[in-house]
């Protein structure tokens, strides 16, 4: 896919199947939305094709448009129009279809009803929960019985704890509805919670597609592992039969047959030790209460530029603290290195 000649998305092909949930997860800018109104019918691919439902939608020489293609959509910012009702909002697209009035009312009221707000029909949107809101949007986007549901970042304006309880709800509805849906997210947690699979994207192109299990078990590189918060990337350099991280040798083995490599360490790989006899030390720079643990950033000694790692302990650590970290050897993560010049 091109603006113009400027290319945005290349070599995608995905394909997805009926009652899952598909996350597009990337940076801001790498294509995601661009995918997404592919699919919508609101862009015509340059070159390549798009089939939904087994029905060529797009492609050389053919062009369905969005409203054939039988699609709900819930955007950003869930775009009720503060004029109508909750359910003159809903009845929308309906009529937008010359659906007949009596036919609307029925099928209005299934639509509310699927999504818990039956009795809010002739409120006002903005007397309203941003939940409720929310519900709103998406009985909107299933009134009509799409196909396929497309939410682009539909979380996005709010804020953490919100966001935590209505990926929640926004599941539990999407898996309780039985829809298939297509979800864009720059939120690695968002994805990882929704989805089924999960297509990681970087620069218009679709570098890992795989379930979420799968995607923190076994990222395809180093900078998905990153991009996914699994943990601290290190380049190492090889020392023998080990490796050595700056003028550390770490006691590890494995790893690639090369001179420098990339190592994953999640928090789970590590352990908490002696400052004076461990593999890694460092000072403890941020303690933060989390889940019934403390989640502990560490400065690593012997990195220069400055390097953290996170921790999980029971206790509470002091800032300021210094501590030794070992490695277990069997929860680590190797990749090919990405740049030649070691950590001094
Ligand atoms: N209408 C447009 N015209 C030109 N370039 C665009 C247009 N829309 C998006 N882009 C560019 O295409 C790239 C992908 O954008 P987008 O699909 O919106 O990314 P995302 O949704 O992942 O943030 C970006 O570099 C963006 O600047
Ligand atoms: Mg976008």
């Amino acid at each position: 896919m091109a603006y113009g000649k400027t290319a945005v998305l290349r070599g995608i092909d995905l394909s997805m199947p009926r009652g899952q949930t598909l996350a597009l997860l990337g940076p801001s800018g790498c294509g995601k939305t661009t995918l997404l109104r592919l699919v919508a019918g609101l862009l015509s691919p340059t070159s390549g094709d798009i089939a939904i439902d087994g029905q060529m939608v797009a492609g050389p020489g053919l062009f369905v448009p969005p409203e054939r293609r039988g699609l709900g959509m819930v955007f950003q910012d869930y775009a009720l129009w503060p004029h109508l009702s909750v359910a003159g909002n809903v009845s929308f697209p309906l009529e937008m279809a010359g659906v007949g009035a009596a036919d609307r009312e029925t099928r209005v009221k299934a639509a509310l009803d699927r999504v818990g707000l039956g009795a809010m029909a002739l409120r006002s949107p903005s007397a309203l929960s941003g939940g409720q809101q929310q519900r709103v949007a998406i009985a909107r986007a299933i009134v009509a019985e799409p196909r396929i549901v497309l939410f682009d970042e539909p979380l996005s304006n709010l804020d953490r704890e919100l966001r935590e309880i209505m990926v929640a709800e926004l599941g539990a509805l999407i898996r309780g509805l039985g829809l298939t849906a297509i979800y864009v997210t720059h939120d690695q947690s968002e994805a990882l919670t929704l989805a089924d699979q999960v297509a990681v994207m970087e620069a218009g192109r679709v570098v890992q597609l795989a379930a979420p299990e799968a995607l923190v078990e076994h990222p395809a590189s180093a900078k998905v592992a990153e991009f996914l918060r699994l943990g601290a990337v290190l380049s190492l350099t090889r020392n023998g039969v080990g490796w050595s991280y700056g003028d550390r040798a770490l006691g590890v083995t494995g790893g690639p047959e090369t001179g420098t490599a990339d190592l994953l360490i999640t928090p789970r790989a590590l352990r908490i030790a002696e400052a004076g006899s461990a593999a890694l030390s460092g000072e403890v720079m941020a303690v933060n209460y989390r889940d019934m643990a403390y989640a502990v950033t560490v400065r690593l000694d012997a990195a220069a530029p400055a390097q953290t790692v996170q921790i999980s302990s029971d206790t509470r650590m002091r800032l300021g603290e210094r501590i030794g970290l070992e490695i277990v050897s069997e929860r680590l993560r190797w990749f090919p290195a990405r740049t030649q010049a070691p950590v001094q």
